[in-house]
């Protein structure tokens, strides 16, 4: 079976979404681990709870990158649960050649707007300060530049003249537990084809 690893930093709500896909037989795939690089992410209490192993690997040295020994770690335990698909989800960590050479292809993350817009960290803040009147998310392979890597999925969402950070991260994050989930399923059913920078979903 199609099996996905799930690395989080945060609260864990993407990562919720696709285990709820999975529990509904929308997403036929396996997680068979949910890593951290934060002790308090909620992502390992929800690991917990749904009996999926799971890893805290705090990172002392840095931190919006990785050791190279830690990042070795991650790699070490995502190939002992022979991870077909690594799964970033809030991972707010910027990896290197350890992740990208051994999943080269295999590593796809949500960003919380229409990229090649405001990547980097609150990027739905960035977009409500720009003033923009579409917001939204997109999942994108991994590759070496931080949020830059080819396009699979966007979601579109307006921005309201009241709103505020939260409500406006609300809205993208409706749509993120709906792209993200889709995004792997695609994958997982060989159906996403890459062409140098341009992702085409077979139907
Ligand atoms: C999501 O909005 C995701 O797009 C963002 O972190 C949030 C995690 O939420 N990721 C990034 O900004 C990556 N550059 P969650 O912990 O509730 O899934």
């Amino acid at each position: 079976m199609f099996t996905i690893g799930l690395i989080a930093s945060g609260k864990g709500s993407n990562i919720r979404a696709i285990l709820e896909n999975i529990r509904q037989g929308e997403l036929d795939v396996k997680a068979s681990v949910i890593l951290s690089d934060n002790p308090h992410s909620k992502a390992l209490k929800i690991a917990e709870e749904e009996g999926i192993k799971h890893y805290c690997i705090p990172e002392e040295k840095y931190k919006t990158t990785l050791s190279v020994k830690t990042e070795r770690e991650y790699v070490r335990i995502l190939k002992e649960y022979n991870v077909d698909l690594v799964c970033f989800a809030g991972f707010m960590r910027i990896i290197k050649k350890e992740m990208l050479n051994n999943f080269f292809g295999r590593i796809v993350n949500i960003h919380p707007s229409l990229l090649p817009a405001f990547p980097g960290v609150d990027a739905w803040k960035q977009a409500l300060n720009y003033g923009v009147k579409f917001a939204g998310c997109t999942t994108h392979f991994v590759e070496t530049d931080i949020d830059a890597g080819p396009i699979i999925l966007q979601a579109v969402v307006p921005v309201l003249e009241d709103d505020t950070y939260d409500t406006l991260h609300k809205r993208i994050q409706e749509k993120e537990h709906i792209i993200y989930p889709l995004t792997i399923k695609l994958i997982a059913e060989g159906k996403v084809n890459l062409s140098g920078r341009r992702v085409s979903i077979t139907c």
